[in-house]
């Protein structure tokens, strides 16, 4: 049954109708469109429109609807109607007859669409709220064990500095918060305004208190003006562009971590859990997992230029353009959820090469900032002190050496007031140690920092 067809003497084309019907995909909001239903019953009956034992029974009949959808969802993608809006509609009906037909009185799919997805999307977010908090806490799990770990720091991909390998978990750990408090930000604007009531685009003809509907939706207001309400995807971009953000994150940690996994860097070893093998070649373990997540930011990026794309020209206010708005970020959340966890998965079975990681940090010079800072400390503008090192460095280079291989009598050929306790300065333990400034490497530096990032978790479902 369709929702419409009294204006026209011909069916849709079966080619237009599969090219149309969203039923596909959009029952995924069979809950949202049911819930809304339910308070839209109750403002009818408010304005008299529906009475009270006829509410009743349609709430009921709802309710029973809402049950056998969520027993089965997917089996409602198959129901052949147009869309998620019909499929509850003609259910309806088959339970309580004509009743069922008063149930759109004042509304529109228009309206009834935006406030499905809004109410999905409230939902969507707060379960990948949850897989970041998740991966966040294997974060700092893994941080807690490495605290004072060396391991080399990079800029521009050469060793520059030694940090601690809880140092660098941490990093992340800190983007990912940042994407949980911008999902946040997100959802609450998502929950600020109601569109239901908008109607088609002028707004309903019925009486209904609009904040008293939204409230009871979970929503701070209704929507202040009703062409913009049925035609506003801006939470669908906002969330397409916190996903993006957090991929974008995911990205560069697989990335690093494929990097310091590889038979090169060999830092870290990755779990038999999370990685394939070669149909070919016996001996290799792959890092598929981290590739995935790497290869699906291209896809939720992609979801997000494709939705600017299409509201971009959009003339207000509803066009079936907008239905455009569900696959992709339907998708788009399943996959970033979906790589959330998978980052969760890899973290939890992640070994530390402790000493091949050491031995990198020792290698490549990463601590001849250490001696700039020694010349410093003895007068040497640094400047000066930077010159002097770059020299010493390519002199050590020279002689296949480290820095602190060189013999004081070799210090003393770039500067004089280098004597015996450089070597101390150069200990990789005690240059990271003096980093304890906040945000710093130093391991009581890094500790401080777990701690308020496990405060700030601590109050978190
Ligand atoms: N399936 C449609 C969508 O996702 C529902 C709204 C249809 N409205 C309309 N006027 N045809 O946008």
């Amino acid at each position: 049954m369709a929702l419409w067809g009294g204006r026209f003497t011909q069916g849709p084309d079966q080619r237009f109708k599969d090219f149309n019907d969203s039923l596909k995909f959009d029952y995924r909001m069979a809950l949202e469109d049911i819930e809304g239903s339910q308070a839209w019953a109750q403002a009818l009956s408010e304005v008299g429109v529906l009475s009270a034992d006829e509410c009743a029974r349609l709430e009921a009949a709802l309710s029973e609807l809402l049950a056998e959808a969520q027993q089965d969802l997917a089996v409602i993608a198959q129901a052949g109607d147009e869309d998620i809006h019909s499929y509850v509609e003609r259910r309806l009906i088959e339970k309580v007859g004509d009743l069922g037909k008063k149930l759109h009185t004042g509304r529109s799919r228009n309206d009834q669409v935006a406030l499905d997805l809004k109410l999905w999307c409230a939902k969507a977010g707060e379960r990948i709220s949850a897989s970041l908090t998740a991966l966040e806490r294997e974060l700092i799990a893994v941080a807690k064990n490495h605290v004072a770990d060396i391991f080399p720091g990079y800029t521009h991909l050469q060793r520059a500095q030694p940090v601690t390998f809880g140092h660098f978990v941490l990093a992340y750990a800190q983007m990912f918060e940042r994407d949980y408090i911008r999902l946040q930000n997100a959802l609450s604007l998502i929950k600020a305004t109601c569109p239901l009531g908008s109607a088609a685009l002028a707004g309903t003809a019925y009486p209904i208190d609009r904040d008293k509907l939204a409230h009871a939706l979970g929503f701070a207001a209704a929507s202040a003006n009703s062409l913009d309400a049925v035609s506003d995807r801006d939470h669908v971009l906002e969330l397409l562009s916190c996903a993006s953000i957090s991929m974008m994150h995911l990205s560069r940690l697989s990335e690093d971590l494929i990097i310091y996994n590889s038979g090169e860097a060999h830092f870290v070893d990755l779990s038999d859990a999370v990685t394939s093998g070669s149909s070919l070649m016996p001996q290799k373990k792959n890092p598929d997992a981290l590739e995935l997540i790497r290869g699906k930011c291209g896809r939720v990026c992609g979801a997000l230029t494709g939705m600017l794309m299409t509201m971009k020209a959009l003339p207000l206010a509803y066009d079936k353009d907008l239905q455009e708005d569900k696959e992709r970020l339907f998708d788009a959340l399943d996959t970033w959820h979906d790589c959330l966890d998978m980052a969760a998965l890899v973290f939890s079975g992640l070994k530390l090469r402790k000493e091949e990681a050491y031995q990198a940090a020792r290698g490549g010079y990463s601590n001849a900032t250490e001696l700039a800072d020694y010349l410093v400390a003895r007068g040497v503008p640094f400047r000066e002190a930077h010159g002097i090192v770059g020299r010493a460095v390519l002199y050590a280079l020279e002689k296949g050496k480290a820095l602190e291989d060189l013999s004081v009598d070799e210090f003393e050929q770039f500067h004089s007031s280098i004597g015996g306790d450089v070597y101390v300065a150069l200990e990789l333990h005690n240059l990271i140690a003096k980093r304890s400034v906040k945000g710093g490497t130093a391991p009581a530096a890094v500790l401080a920092q777990l701690q308020e990032l496990e405060a700030k978790l601590k109050t978190r479902a």
